[in-house]
């Protein structure tokens, strides 16, 4: 029997990230250590990782920003065959708000991991990126080689320079295989409805915002502007399912692993291809909860484009990796946590 391959997943406690490593150990080829600060999480994510498993997970609660804590687990786990890096903050309303906390934490974090690989020899890298790299684009779906705009908020800036950092890198340094994945608009939770999103902070997101609204946490959602030039003037957004997400990260450590890599730096989109307004969103979440959702609708928000959806041939083809989740499907296993979420406490 192989040995299992030691894989870093930073930003294990998160949500992509949790939902990422059970999808891992269910695969049982790797041996996954985590790093996580839970700045955004929090250690019950283990618990919950635990019960639907039946395994653990080593963490490491170190801030990645520490060099110096950070090369001591590297000198300490010895031979590591690849990085997922997840560990960023994400909210873009909060990014605009405070530029300093963004740009300090995602990129000083990136730059100490790359430190790291270089210094110790790691090959494979998986890079968490975004949609909202895009920026505001005007052809959909957008495909891989779309050129960029400029980046609407310090949130997607930091994506856009994270790859570029991680290109320049994987130029020079030529152990360094890279894979960037730009994620459309994670949301859901494990069909066990044991783990799902559990920010620490205020959820800005929508899905997590309807489904707090609905179970009572927040009052009154509110719609951010109907007076897009789309189809009901609702913003559009590809949704897609955080375990879809997660199983592309497999295919793409396999990809690298197995050196399917035409490039040593590769980016895929990671979306359904479909495109979905708030306003449906909204519809689906009603339909299958039977609940009328309290929202008012308000004006736009700061940092917001008014529509993305992705072009998905890359992935499919490169990664074989299709989207198994229907939107209904999202809407309810992220309506069954935040359920679950209210019988915990
Ligand atoms: C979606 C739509 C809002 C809340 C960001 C990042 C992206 C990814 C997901 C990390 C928008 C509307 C929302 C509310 C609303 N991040 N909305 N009322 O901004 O598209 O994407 O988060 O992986 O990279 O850019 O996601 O869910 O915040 O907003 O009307 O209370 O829902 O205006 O049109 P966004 P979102």
């Amino acid at each position: 029997m192989e040995m299992p391959k030691k894989i870093i997943v930073t930003g294990g406690a998160g949500y992509i990230g949790s939902h990422t490593i059970i999808e891992m150990l269910e695969n049982s080829c790797f041996e996954i250590i985590s790093i996580d600060d839970f700045s955004n999480s929090t250690p019950k994510t283990y618990e919950r990782i635990k019960k639907i498993t039946g395994k653990s997970v080593t963490n490491y609660n170190c801030d990645l920003k520490n060099i110096e804590e950070l090369e001591k687990i590297f000198e300490k786990e010895g031979e590591i065959c690849g990085i997922i890096h997840f560990a960023a903050f994400k909210l873009v309303p909060e990014s605009v708000a405070n530029p300093h906390k963004y740009y300090d934490n995602n990129i000083n974090s990136l730059l100490n991991i790359l430190q790291c690989c270089l210094k110790f020899d790691v090959a494979n890298f998986i890079f968490s990126s975004s949609c909202s790299v895009y920026g505001n684009i005007s052809q959909l779906p957008v495909k891989e080689n779309t050129p960029l705009n400029k980046a609407e908020s310090p949130y997607a800036y930091t994506k856009q320079i994270g790859e570029e950092i991680l290109k320049d890198y994987s130029k020079i340094y030529s152990k360094l295989e890279v894979i960037a994945l730009r994620y459309f608009n994670p949301v859901g939770a494990h069909v066990s409805g044991l783990i799902g999103e559990d920010p620490i902070n205020k959820p800005s997101n929508l899905v997590p915002v309807i489904t707090q609204t609905a179970i009572g946490k927040i009052k009154q959602m509110t719609v951010y502007g109907h007076d897009y030039a789309t189809r009901d003037g609702s913003c559009i957004r590809d949704y897609i399912h955080v375990t879809d997400i997660a199983i592309a990260h497999i295919k793409a450590l396999n990809y690298l692993i197995e050196s399917k890599n035409k490039t040593n730096f590769s980016i895929f989109n990671l979306g359904t291809g479909n495109g979905v307004s708030v306003f449906e969103a909204i519809s689906s979440f009603e339909k299958i909860s039977g609940i009328k959702l309290n929202y008012v609708v308000g004006g736009r928000r700061d940092g917001d484009v008014e529509a993305i959806y992705s072009e998905t041939t890359l992935s499919k083809t490169e990664l074989k990796w299709e989207t198994k989740f229907s939107l209904d499907e999202m809407i309810d296993s992220a309506w069954k946590w935040e359920l679950n979420l209210k019988s915990e406490h």
